[in-house]
Formats: C-alpha cells, sequence, structure tokens
C-alpha cells in the first residue's frame, strides 16, 4: 500500500494511475459497447446477452468491486490535477501547446469528466439499483427510453462520453510512454474511431428503442 501513496504524491503518478484506471473504463466501455448493441438485434437477442452475462455469476460483482474502485481513484487523481493545473495557469498552457495544442476533448476534460460522473449516477439509479425481479433489463431500458426527455438526456450524455474518450484514449498512451512517433498516429486514429464508435453505437440506442422498436 505504501508504494501506491508514494505514485500518487507526485503528478505523474497521479497520471500513470488515471491513465491505468482510464484503460481500464475504456476496456468496459467497449465490452458495455458490444453488450447493448445486441439491443439493435431485438429484445430476444438482447435478453440471451443479458442471460450469458447473469451466468458470470460472482466474477460480476468482482468487475463491479474493481470498476467502482477504479472510479474513486479517477475522479480523486483527476480532481487533485485539475486543482493543481489551477494553480500553476501558466505553466499548463505550455505543457498543452507541447503536447500538439488544445482540442474541444483536451480543454473539456475536467468538465466532460464531472459530467460523466453525474450521468454514471442517475445511470445506474435508472438501470442499476431497481428491484430487478419485478422487471427484465430489457422492460426497464423500454421504459427509460419510452420517456423523451431521457431519450435526449442519453443522447447528449454518450457523445460527452465520447468527447472524453477522444482526448484520454491517446492521452493515456502517452503518459504509459507509448509516444513513439511511428505508434502514435495509430493510437490517435483508433482513440477517434473508437470515441465515434461510442457516440454511434451507445447514442443511438435511446433513439432506436423510442421509435424504432
Ligand atoms: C444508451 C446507452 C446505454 C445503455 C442502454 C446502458 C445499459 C445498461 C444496463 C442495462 C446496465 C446493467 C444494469 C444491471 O443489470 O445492473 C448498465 C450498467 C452500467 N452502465 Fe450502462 N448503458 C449505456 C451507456 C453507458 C455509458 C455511456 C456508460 C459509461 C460512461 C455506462 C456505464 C455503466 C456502468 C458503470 C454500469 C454498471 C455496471 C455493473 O453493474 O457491473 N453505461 N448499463
Amino acid at each position: 500500500m505504501n508504494w501506491f501513496i508514494e505514485i500518487f504524491r507526485t503528478s505523474i503518478g497521479k497520471k500513470i494511475v488515471m491513465a491505468i484506471t482510464g484503460l481500464g473504463f475504456s476496456l468496459f466501455l467497449l465490452i458495455h459497447l458490444i453488450g447493448n448493441l445486441t439491443l439493435y438485434g431485438g429484445k430476444e437477442l438482447f435478453m440471451s446477452y443479458v442471460e450469458h452475462l447473469h451466468a458470470l455469476g460472482p466474477l460480476i460483482h468482482v468487475a463491479e468491486v474493481g470498476l467502482l474502485t477504479f472510479a474513486i481513484i479517477h475522479v480523486v487523481s483527476g480532481l487533485i490535477l485539475f486543482w493543481q493545473n489551477l494553480q500553476a495557469r501558466p505553466i499548463r498552457y505550455k505543457i498543452n501547446k507541447r503536447a500538439g495544442g488544445r482540442t474541444l476533448g483536451s480543454a473539456t476534460m475536467p468538465y466532460t469528466g464531472v459530467l460523466i460522473l453525474i450521468f454514471v449516477v442517475i445511470h445506474l439509479l435508472n438501470f442499476h439499483f431497481i428491484d430487478h425481479s419485478l422487471q427484465t433489463a430489457f422492460q426497464v431500458i423500454s421504459a427509460t427510453f419510452s420517456v423523451l426527455p431521457y431519450v435526449v438526456f442519453y443522447t447528449i450524455a454518450v457523445i460527452i462520453v465520447a468527447i472524453h474518450v477522444s482526448h484520454g484514449f491517446w492521452s493515456l498512451f502517452q503518459t504509459l510512454g507509448a509516444n513513439h512517433a511511428n505508434y502514435m498516429p495509430a493510437i490517435k486514429g483508433f482513440g477517434i474511431i473508437f470515441s465515434l464508435l461510442v457516440a454511434a453505437g451507445f447514442g443511438f440506442i435511446p433513439v432506436y428503442v423510442n421509435f424504432i422498436m
């Protein structure tokens, strides 16, 4: 545990911790996206995916505890780094210029991060912290996305997630030292494709469930 506190004490340590937890979230997001894409195949396909997922039993709880731990570490380090950056504003601009200029993603990271946190809490209240014996996952999704404000809210939230990922993905590889001139364009390209897939794949689900299903 001491080694963790030592790493966490320095700015670069916090960035590394953010990069590793961010990589974990990217993996979760990809798995979550692939699972939710089954909704486009209809109710039976989606429910068969949910059954397979539940068959994992205790493994799901292990993954949930892991996700929560990652979330706490990621958010706390992010907020501390944001605060430290605010204290040292002139230095922050120099670092950003060196890193290849500001993009919508890079300039808004702390704000999109906080909005995602708020979204995830609401999302878990909608879909997770409910009595699962009363309705199936499909019924919950159907009922939620039959409400137009939820369709708008989820679509906007997912676009915000995509903006966060568009910068976070390549930035995490840069922090972990994979910023070699040969690989960086490919990593950047992959990050952009991934964030577009997140925006389109997740973002169209509420619209599809409300208007087409
Ligand atoms: C339209 C888009 C989305 C749909 C339809 C959707 C659907 C779901 C469903 C059905 C669950 C399972 C609830 C349960 O059985 O306990 C879930 C859990 C979750 N979702 Fe989403 N989700 C969407 C987007 C997102 C996004 C963009 C994120 C992250 C930024 C996210 C993060 C989570 C988390 C953290 C959980 C809890 C995982 C767990 O309990 O193991 N979701 N979602």
